[in-house]
């Protein structure tokens, strides 16, 4: 009997510790990148993943980052560690540039500074240090529809996550109704996921004038705002007016912020995952508390984050003679996606493709938000290889003097039912 029992124990597989993981699919956006680099249509055209293309649809290593690189270089690359908290160049100029020198200085001894992974880990680092500071953790307002990652950076924290209406979808415009309204019924203590401009995917942002209303709610409800920075600069060619929402907050209001700043798509530097956190408190000592928690969540988490990105964009930014000529390429990469946009506009009508395109150049930013069903989108894919994401949201970045006649062409025929 015992000699049964053991045999059949031997021979049996034991459960394995990863027995109640379920299968999650592919992240949607990534997915799309990989079956568009399958694709062996000569014809294709990938309008999905937010990367900026140049005029030949080709990567674009900005020159300002080129030439921080050779300075870089000719100063001796290594590969030492840095301090757990970053870069202290990179936080302090990357901050002073989302701020502004006045405010930067007014503010200055309020400041939590934290190097991060781009904007996800930014927004990540800021949803470990909220969680470390509550219990149990507040609610987050996030807009619907929102960038596809932010719920699951939240709810993977533990964080309860509530959507509210941000777009109007019958106007294709920003619903500014119910935005307002969804402030002003927030659970006081909670947080607000902020597009600081760019906002992602519909391109709608609030106009100044909205960004005053919807600053002025979120500090009676007592909210606290957590704006995701990803495209200061990107947007209009000016990081200024980018970042006004952000300096009218700090300003102007009065309040407590923290803002998740991305380096990947105004400097290009997707891959170095070169991104920082910083929270503006209320006073001197919370700040130094809130700094030392976020040294230590960092270290808990990624000893101390990547190197080069933050050395590039540090050395960008604190010399005059390369913060103007990355002015310069924010306004080349802005404005070629504003003559997209226009050309994508343009030829939508000239092919007839059914239906009012206004929304298209009323938008900003990298994003177009088309409004197409989703059995077109499929058809623009499997028929006429153009990817975009399925919610009909496009990269402009994509488009080039070579494609948009095709991929306008195509919407046109898929709308008349060719
Ligand atoms: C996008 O929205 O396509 C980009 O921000 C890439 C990403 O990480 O989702």
């Amino acid at each position: 009997m015992t000699t049964h029992t053991t045999t059949v124990t031997q021979t049996e597989a034991p459960p394995s510790f990863f027995d109640s993981a379920t299968y999650i699919p592919p992240d949607a956006i990534f997915a799309l990148t990989a079956e568009y680099n399958t694709d062996t249509s000569p014809n294709k055209v990938n309008l999905g993943q937010g990367t900026y293309r140049d005029e030949n649809g080709q990567p674009w290593v900005l020159p300002s980052v080129q030439k921080s690189r050779e300075i870089l270089l000719t100063q001796g690359l290594n590969h030492e560690y840095l301090p757990i908290l970053g870069l202290q160049s990179f936080r302090d100029n990357a901050t002073l540039m989302a701020l502004g020198p006045d405010l930067y200085e007014k503010v200055q001894s309020r400041l939590s500074t934290c190097q991060a992974l781009s904007g996800t880990g930014s927004l990540h680092t800021a949803g470990l240090l909220l969680r470390s500071c509550h219990s149990p953790p507040p609610k987050i307002y996030i807009p619907s529809p929102t960038w596809s990652n932010h719920h699951q950076v939240f709810s993977s924290l533990g964080f309860p996550c509530e959507s509210f209406t941000y777009y109007d979808s019958s106007h294709k415009d920003l619903n500014i109704e119910s935005y307002i309204s969804a402030l002003k019924t927030a659970t006081p203590g909670s947080v607000v996921i902020l597009h600081a401009c760019a906002h992602n995917p519909t391109g709608c942002d609030p106009t100044k004038q909205q960004w005053i209303q919807l600053g002025q709610i979120i500090k009676e409800r007592g909210l606290f705002p957590l704006f995701d920075a990803a495209y200061l600069g990107f947007n209009s060619g000016n990081v200024d007016d980018d970042a006004f929402a952000i300096r009218y907050f700090v300003g102007e209001l009065g309040l407590e912020v923290a803002v998740c700043l991305s380096f990947a798509k105004n400097m290009g530097l997707y891959g170095e995952r070169t991104g920082c956190l910083f929270l503006v408190t209320r006073s001197k000592e919370t700040a130094v508390n809130a700094q030392s928690t976020l040294e230590m969540l960092q270290r808990s988490e990624v000893s101390n984050p990547p190197a080069y990105g933050a050395k590039i964009a540090a050395t960008i930014l604190s010399s005059r003679e390369l913060k103007d000529l990355w002015y310069k390429d924010l306004e080349t990469m802005s404005g070629r996606i504003r003559a997209m946009r226009v050309a994508l506009y343009n030829s939508l009508n000239d092919y007839g493709a059914p239906g009012n395109w206004d929304h298209l150049v009323r938008q900003s930013g990298m994003f177009g938000f088309l409004g197409l069903e989703p059995d077109v989108v499929l058809k623009l894919k499997e028929e006429y290889h153009i990817y975009m994401a399925g919610n009909s949201r496009v990269s402009i970045a994509g488009l080039n003097e070579t494609n948009v006649e095709y991929v306008a062409r195509s919407i046109a025929e898929c709308l008349k039912g060719y």
